[in-house]
């Protein structure tokens, strides 16, 4: 286990640093830049290994110590990254094997990264070796802040390594192939198993996969990379580094890993986030990975990697002007990032991903896009208390949690069921942006979690649920909680088998309903209900089993049948939502169901200006963050010391302006340490 610190209290700043790509000249120009701007950190190696073991077997790392030695020498610390997401070509002349095969057989060639066999053992051994080279080298060197393994594991293998290994995780998961058979249904289409060998990874095939093969694959391609993940921070502990070790996740689009499992294997939970749009929606997205990776980490965690200035997306780049880049860099550190990291620092010249925005644009730093970079360099100096955590570890307070589960993501992913428009993802960021706008702060959590100190538990279709999880979400409601359950829930079991009789199976009894059909809704199709709400997408023919009706279907062959309904459990509710609510709805039933908890908003008001508050607790007080999205000045009400100014709001007037785009952190309330944060902070 790790016992040095990445972060000795301070914000992190920097970013992916690939000097290999350039003269000397240019490192000793990024240096003094890094200076300018007040650079911290940088992650360097992620793509070295042709560079660092040009032959089988063979190191040349002497470029790296040059380097990491300069920055050093400048105050920059680093993460050191393994390379092994990006084997060198001469990987592919002597381990033609190791190469990763797609689903419909076509075998993958070097020419661009990512291009690895997980489970092939060659590729496994030479990335022990690049790591236990690494480790013996650079291990106790006094600049590595920690080590950065991997980069976003996620390259999927259906070849003949994969089916070895899969076949082994089946065996040890089921034992014989009787119960294998069992769980996977395969009494249907003649696909009952008579061999382990014909066992196979969900290749491509005539029609449809079987979606407890399929669900299974995905839970074992978690497995599998996750040990090599381990194993490579094995040989990183062997070497006596105390670094803490990572590894990068992708979001939100990355659904390869089970990250409630990877998070507690590393000693720091990191994440790349990069803007899925353009448009205003940005900002909800930048809330989603920093509530969601904040909740994996149980408190601070790191950005790893976001983009500057501008990403490639579909057929062009998408933007990101200067004091976006600012209000989201403290948006994640608002929701508990220790480090506004980014892809990467210098635009490469050429290369694959040479139209990539970078903290150094293509014009240098003579630019408009590092002017911003300097000026994010003061404000993260001057915020860098918010870096020390209360002793509780609880960055946020939130009375409202959101149940996050891969395998509810991976079983709406089977073909074939009844709405394909339905998307586990955009079913749970629907309704964390519904929290969003109503300013109103939310955990992640996972069933089984201890979630007595939540108000508000709401669990987004998790189509497929285990009995504990269901026995969970009884149990959280008869001791008094309020559960929301959304429609496509505990519908099955975790072989992806219906659990007959009426919808919600596993459900049923704790929401008392009973589902008779499932109506799905064409595209654009909408169903109004009472209260003013509309559904798209889905619609159920609902029966009330003691649960009481909130709204009704209001047109259509349901009308007048539950849509909504609420069911008294012990001492609390169990509220089920049988149709998709639309944003616009989602936002209302929301907002009304905080009222009616007396859930606050976390800065009163403030939503509604278009300012984004957020509450990050630290060791020295409470911080406010303001961030203005709007376009128009607002004046908010606060009391404490902005951080950014230097300047005192209150005690004579609490009234505070924010210019549009602008972004304030407010130290809401100073107090004394108590004398075991001192010794904590002290050992740090
Ligand atoms: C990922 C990778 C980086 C880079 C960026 C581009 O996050 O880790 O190497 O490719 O995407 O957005």
């Amino acid at each position: 286990m790790a016992d040095q610190q990445y972060n000795p209290g301070r914000l992190l700043y920097g970013g992916d640093y690939n000097p290999e790509q350039w003269p000397r000249e240019v490192w000793a120009e990024d240096i003094e830049l890094m200076r300018s701007a007040r650079i911290n950190t940088v992650s360097i190696g992620i793509f070295s290994w042709a560079m660092l073991e040009p032959r089988e077997g063979e190191y040349e790392a002497g470029w790296l110590d040059e380097i990491i030695d300069q920055l050093h020498d400048a105050g920059i610390g680093f993460f050191l990254a393994t390379p092994t997401a990006s084997p060198p070509p001469w990987f592919t002349r002597v381990h033609p094997d190791a190469l990763p095969v797609r689903s419909d057989g076509t075998q993958l060639s070097h020419g661009s990264r990512d291009t690895y066999a997980i489970s092939a053992p060659a590729y496994r051994a030479a990335s022990r070796s690049i790591a236990r080279f690494l480790a013996e080298r650079y291990g106790h060197h006094p600049g590595l802040r920690g080590w950065h393994v991997h980069n976003e594991y996620g390259t999927i293998d259906y070849g003949p390594h994969a089916a070895v290994a899969f076949r082994r995780w089946l065996r040890a998961k089921y034992g014989t192939l009787d119960d294998l058979n069992t769980a996977w249904t395969t009494a249907f289409w003649s696909q009952r198993y008579s061999d382990w060998e014909d066992v196979l990874p969900p290749r491509a095939t005539q029609y449809l996969h079987n979606p407890a093969q399929a669900v299974d694959f995905k839970r074992f391609n978690s497995d599998e990379m996750l040990a090599a993940f381990s194993e490579q921070k094995a040989e990183i502990e062997a070497s006596g580094s105390h670094a803490p070790v990572t590894t990068n996740f992708m979001l939100p689009t990355w659904n390869h890993l089970e990250q409630w499992s990877w998070s507690a294997a590393q000693d720091a939970v990191s994440i790349d986030h990069y803007l899925d749009t353009d448009g205003p929606d940005g900002e909800t997205h930048v809330a989603y990975g920093a509530d969601l990776t904040r909740s994996w980490a149980h408190g601070p965690w790191l950005l790893m990697e976001q983009n500057a200035t501008g990403i490639r997306m579909g057929d062009r780049t998408i933007l990101k002007e200067p004091d976006r880049m600012i209000r989201n860099s403290l948006g994640y550190i608002a929701r508990g990032s220790q480090s506004s990291l980014f892809f990467q620092w210098r635009a490469s010249a050429g290369g694959s991903e040479f139209w990539h925005g970078a903290l150094v644009p293509h014009a240098g730093g003579s630019s408009r896009a590092f002017d911003a970079v300097i000026e994010l360099g003061g404000i993260l100096e001057a915020i860098s208390e918010v870096a020390e955590p209360p002793v509780d570890g609880r960055l946020i307070e939130s009375d409202v949690a959101i149940v996050w589960d891969a395998e509810g993501w991976w079983s709406t992913e089977t073909p074939h069921l009844p709405n394909d428009a339905l998307s586990y993802s955009e079913e749970v960021r629907a309704t964390h942006r519904a929290f969003w706008r109503s300013g109103v702060s939310v955990d992640f959590v996972r069933a089984g979690d201890d979630v007595s100190r939540y108000r508000l538990v709401i669990v987004p279709s998790m189509f497929a649920m285990s009995e504990d999880a269901a026995a969970w979400a009884s149990a959280y409601v008869t001791s008094g909680g309020q559960l929301v359950v959304q429609f496509f829930s505990g519908v099955a079991d975790l072989n992806q088998s219906v659990i007959t009789g009426g919808y919600p199976g596993r459900l049923r009894e704790l929401l008392g309903v009973r589902v008779e059909e499932i109506r799905p809704l064409h595209d654009g199709e909408t169903v109004e209900l009472s209260g003013a709400l509309q559904g798209e997408l889905w619609s159920e023919r609902v029966h009330s089993e003691g649960a009481v009706p909130v709204a009704e279907y209001s047109a259509g062959t349901l009308a007048g049948m539950p849509a909504v309904t609420r069911n008294t459990v012990g001492a609390g509710t169990a509220t089920y939502l049988s149709t998709r609510l639309t944003q616009q709805s989602r936002d209302a039933f929301y907002a009304a169901l905080c009222d009616e908890l007396g859930i606050a908003e976390v800065l009163p008001g403030a939503s509604a200006l278009g300012v984004e508050a957020v509450r990050r607790r630290g060791a020295r007080g409470d911080y406010l963050f303001l961030l203005h999205h709007g376009t128009a000045p607002v004046t908010v009400s606060g009391a404490g010391d902005e951080l950014i100014s230097g300047t005192t709001i209150g005690p004579e007037t609490d009234a505070f302006s924010l210019p549009p785009g602008s972004v304030a952190v407010i130290r809401e309330s100073s107090r004394e340490w108590t004398l075991e944060e001192e010794q904590v902070l002290h050992q740090t």
